[in-house]
């Protein structure tokens, strides 16, 4: 166990509930692997006579953002402003997922529609709220080199009237070394925090960043490590800091919280904090768009990961949504600081008394 647990008091809460005051004033560019989420809802009647598998009715559908559209949801729903850069299809995906957005108040109007490749939907049938089967639609084949320029350039365009820059990789092929470079390159001069939740094996694409947010199998798969324990979490924050040219890493570990791993600071750990926990998909997309309102709202890394983490915890506890709204942050936070301040004034009448 990383023996540095967070400690928070009602200041600390007062900070946070500064800091998302101005989450609505603040300009986001995500720019990553968009996708689609469709559900299918029905019931099992019986087994089908053609191969032994249910026969699902379906009953009704239902579409939700995924992967960079999920990060962009989430800054909306927290009620920031999303700027979204990513491929989306010459097909069905790719006329729901505009749709999708802009019911939630994410304008689509950065989103590159493209023949070269499908919309990446993930397609699931769910029968008596059991998960029965997905089925995905997509080409994770790398981008052309012209798509790629195309997709630099329009990011170059809005990184100026950007606070943060989010990189959100799923490793369906749009961000490659060469477009992640020029980005973050120019995020950096223009002095734009870089936040990047990443995908796959080589990290070293994303050297400039700010801060990356890998889970604690990724980032022990980035290292070449075979365990996922807290030792294993330790080993890899500070090994990913040490190889990489990124300023601080934070790993994500479910339902253990996250350690924010800085290089002037020892790893602090933030122990989660769900109580009854719903549904856990697509919690790293809620913790990346918290983070980088909070960042863009002037918070430094630790209470930017302390309202990442409240915001994930307060997110899984959610039923039918993934997206988490302002005012029940808010309203958590101020219950979470009248119980500080509560306890501080019960020890320091106990020590009074004493
Ligand atoms: N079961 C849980 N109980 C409490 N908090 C949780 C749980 N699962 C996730 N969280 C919160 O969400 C954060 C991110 O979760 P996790 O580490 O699973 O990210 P992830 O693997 O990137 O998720 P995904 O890829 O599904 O979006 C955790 O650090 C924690 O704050
Ligand atoms: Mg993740």
């Amino acid at each position: 166990m990383i023996n540095n647990p967070d400690e928070q008091d009602a200041a600390s809460c007062r900070e946070m509930l500064e800091v998302i005051e101005h989450f609505q004033r603040i300009a986001i560019l995500v720019v990553g692997d968009v996708m689609l989420d469709r559900y299918w809802w029905g019931s099992v009647t019986r087994i089908s006579p053609e191969a032994p598998v249910p026969v699902v009715r379906h009953e009704r559908s239902t579409l939700a953002a995924g992967g960079a559209a999920n990060v962009a949801a989430n800054i909306a729903g927290l009620s920031g402003r999303p700027l979204l850069v990513g491929l989306i299809g010459d097909d069905e995906g790719g006329r729901e997922l505009p749709l999708t957005l802009n019911a939630i108040g994410v304008e689509t109007g950065h989103l590159i529609s493209t023949s070269e490749r499908p919309t990446t939907v993930k397609t699931r049938v769910v029968a008596h709220g059991q998960h029965v089967v997905r089925v995905d639609n997509e080409d994770t084949s790398p981008i052309s080199q012209e798509q790629a320029q195309q997709v630099t350039e329009h990011v170059l365009s809005l990184l100026p009237e950007s606070n943060v820059l989010v990189i959100s990789d799923y490793a369906k092929g749009l961000l490659d070394s060469a477009l992640l470079q020029s980005v973050i390159a120019e995020a950096r001069r223009l002095g734009i925090p870089v936040l990047i939740d990443p995908k796959g094996m080589d990290y070293k694409r994303y050297a400039g960043a700010t801060l990356i947010t890998p889970n604690r199998l990724e980032a022990a798969q980035a290292c070449g490590i075979d365990a996922t324990d807290q030792r294993a979490v330790e080993t890899s924050g500070h090994r990913l800091l040490d190889e990489l040219e990124i300023q601080s890493c934070l790993i994500t570990q479910g339902e253990e919280g996250m350690t924010l791993f800085r290089r002037d600071h020892a790893p602090v750990h933030l122990p989660a904090m769900a109580r009854d926990v719903y549904d856990v998909t697509g919690a790293g997309d809620t913790v990346i768009a918290a983070l980088s309102l909070s960042v863009g709202a002037g918070a430094d890394l630790l209470t930017a990961a302390r309202l990442a983490n409240l915001s994930a915890g307060l997110a899984v506890e959610q039923v039918g949504t993934t997206v988490l709204g302002l005012e029940l942050l808010r309203e958590h936070l101020e219950s979470l600081a009248s119980t500080f301040r509560l306890e501080e004034q019960a020890s320091k009448q106990a020590e009074h008394l004493g």
